[in-house]
């Protein structure tokens, strides 16, 4: 695999406002060193951020060496390595090969996934739900809905659960956490419209578990028991660090 311990491998998590980065330690899930955060500019096209992210890993080359695996992540479908959605970034990024692109621009392999897929990841591996047999559903909370499946552990990539239908609309259109904010509801409004959203959820999956991450999983005390549902469901314990790690994770399989 390369690098200088093969137990560290860089994550970097590329965000709307911000495109962040540690090495982490996959024997205990967390980063080895401070992280490092860059701005993510306005509008940014998948070339622009690829020289970000070089930036990043170069200054991680220390602690991790110079050839050992990235794991990246991007708020978009990644299939096969291909991005192919784009709900809240540039439209350029639609088909674009990311981990040809970002192996090429950082002369290692790059492994990019999406992002609430890699929070899953860390999560299921190291945090909320750790050991829990059977479906574990992490979403994330955010600009948009991100949403991660797994089965006994295993992911089951891309599931975009954020753009479900609800009362004729896109499900992140009414409930992500930016909604709550623009729209300045009251935790108990932005509870109804989760609710509806999460009963929808647990009809059509009937999860063992489902994780809430995203930065406003802080506040879960605020919505998670205004919530009525069968599934058991708790705060991401992870919080900001979990794309990173679950990045990390990945490039290492
Ligand atoms: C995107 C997903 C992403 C989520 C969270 C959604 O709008 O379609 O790919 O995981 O936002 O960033």
């Amino acid at each position: 695999m390369g690098g200088k311990d093969t137990e560290l491998i860089l994550g970097i998590d590329i965000g709307g406002s911000g495109i962040k980065g540690a090495p982490v330690d996959l024997r205990k899930g967390e980063f080895a060193t401070d992280r490092s955060r860059i701005d993510t500019p306005q509008k940014a096209k998948p070339d622009e951020v690829a020289e970000i992210v070089a930036q990043i890993a170069e200054e991680f080359v220390d602690e991790v060496g110079a050839d050992s695996p990235v794991g990246v992540t991007v708020p978009a479908v990644v299939h096969h390595g291909v991005a192919r959605s784009a709900a809240n970034i540039d439209d350029s990024w639609i088909d674009t090969d990311v981990d040809k692109l970002f192996t090429k621009v950082l002369g290692r392999p790059v492994v990019v996934m999406n992002d609430a897929d890699a929070a899953g990841e860390a999560e299921v591996h190291y945090g909320a739900g750790k050991d829990v047999a059977g479906v574990v559903l992490m979403t994330t909370l955010g600009t948009g809905i991100g949403s991660a499946l797994f089965l006994d552990g295993a992911l089951v990539p891309n599931t975009e659960l954020g753009h479900l239908e609800l009362d004729g609309k896109d499900a992140e259109d009414r409930a992500a956490s930016s909604v709550r904010e623009e729209k300045d509801l009251s935790w108990k409004e932005w509870a109804k419209r989760l609710q509806r959203f999460y009963r929808h959820v647990e009809d059509l999956f009937w999860p063992d578990l489902i994780i809430v991450g995203g930065g406003v999983s802080k506040h879960a005390d605020e919505f998670l028991p205004l919530l009525d549902l069968r599934t058991q469901i708790v705060p991401a314990q992870l919080r900001n660090d979990a794309g990173i790690i679950g990045a990390a994770w990945h490039a290492s399989r």
